[in-house]
């Protein structure tokens, strides 16, 4: 199948999706990645969310396959990495796109319990670390590209402290890791999205009470380019490039698809 990613293998970590009315960030890199050549392994630890990703991408005649996987669970990773290997023969490209913040109860450093900080680590950082540390043996033979969904929730005010520490830690594993493996020409890059309209932004805001309707106002507020929100296919195309040899002298790189928000400087981080 010829394409921009074709005869590569993908992993997409969180490649299901929160329910809702649109298409969620991984579920969009996924079904992107396989229409362009890529045989893609969709790991959530919802294995239905997960299925339901494969089966659009089979509707359009693409290769992929379902896999259950808690990413903050080594062993899960450690199997999700030998099934592909096994299945595909090798794997090409990583990407990283569990994360939360809300939906796991974050809050002010003032107010978060101990035990929400715990899981939103293991849930935004320790899943991409376990993630990279297993795949990157497989991404040296012939070299890779990995990509690690951060937030500009990194860089921009952001009012609760598991999301926005672990999202700016994940910058740090990205430049950590692109400095070392370029030797092995594995590529390492982060995306940061800025409000997009997707499930797991709009789902959790409108069931801690905030009218639907204005959860969206808000955010398309935030937003210079044409006053909407992104949606999930914008960083899909965002990462499809930088997993493509398109970009194959870039990485280090910290790319905001956030329609303009940053530069700015008009974010409230909420
Ligand atoms: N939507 C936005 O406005 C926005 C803005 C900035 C950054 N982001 C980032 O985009 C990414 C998510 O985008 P999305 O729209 O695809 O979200 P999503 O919630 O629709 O998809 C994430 C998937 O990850 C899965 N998941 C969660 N915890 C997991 C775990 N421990 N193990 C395995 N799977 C797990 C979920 O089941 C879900 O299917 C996150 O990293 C998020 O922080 C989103």
């Amino acid at each position: 199948m010829a394409g921009r990613v074709a005869g590569k293998v993908a992993i997409v970590v969180g490649g299901g999706q929160t329910p809702g009315e649109t298409i969620g960030n991984g579920r969009a890199t996924a079904i992107l990645l396989a229409r362009e050549g890529a045989k893609v392994v969709v790991a959530d630890r919802n294995l239905a969310s997960a299925e339901d990703t494969v089966s659009l991408i089979r509707q359009e005649q693409g290769e992929a396959t379902p896999f259950r996987a808690d990413a903050t669970r080594e062993a899960d990773i450690q199997g999700l990495v030998a099934t592909t290997v096994e299945r595909y023969g090798k794997l090409d490209i990583l990407h990283i796109n569990v994360g939360a913040s809300i939906a796991l109860g974050d809050a002010p450093a003032d107010e978060i319990s101990e035990e929400v900080l715990d899981r939103s680590f293991a849930v935004n950082f320790k899943s991409a670390w376990l993630a990279c540390k297993h795949a990157l043996p497989h991404l040296r033979k012939d070299g890779g590209s990995i990509v690690i969904i951060s937030s500009l929730a990194a860089w921009n005010s952001y009012p609760w402290i598991g999301y926005k520490a672990t999202k700016t830690a994940l910058l740090a594993l990205m430049a950590n890791l692109a400095a070392a493996e370029a030797k092995y020409r594995v590529r390492v890059n982060a995306i940061l999205p800025g409000a997009m309209n997707t499930p797991m932004a709009i789902e959790p805001r409108v069931a801690k009470g905030v009218p639907r309707e204005e959860v969206i106002a808000s955010r398309d507020r935030r937003v210079p380019l044409g006053g909407k929100m992104g949606t999930g296919w914008d960083v899909g195309y965002a990462a499809l490039f930088l997993h493509s040899d398109e970009a194959g002298f870039i990485t280090g790189v910290s790319l905001l698809v956030d329609g303009g928000e940053f530069i700015t400087a008009g974010s409230q981080g909420t």
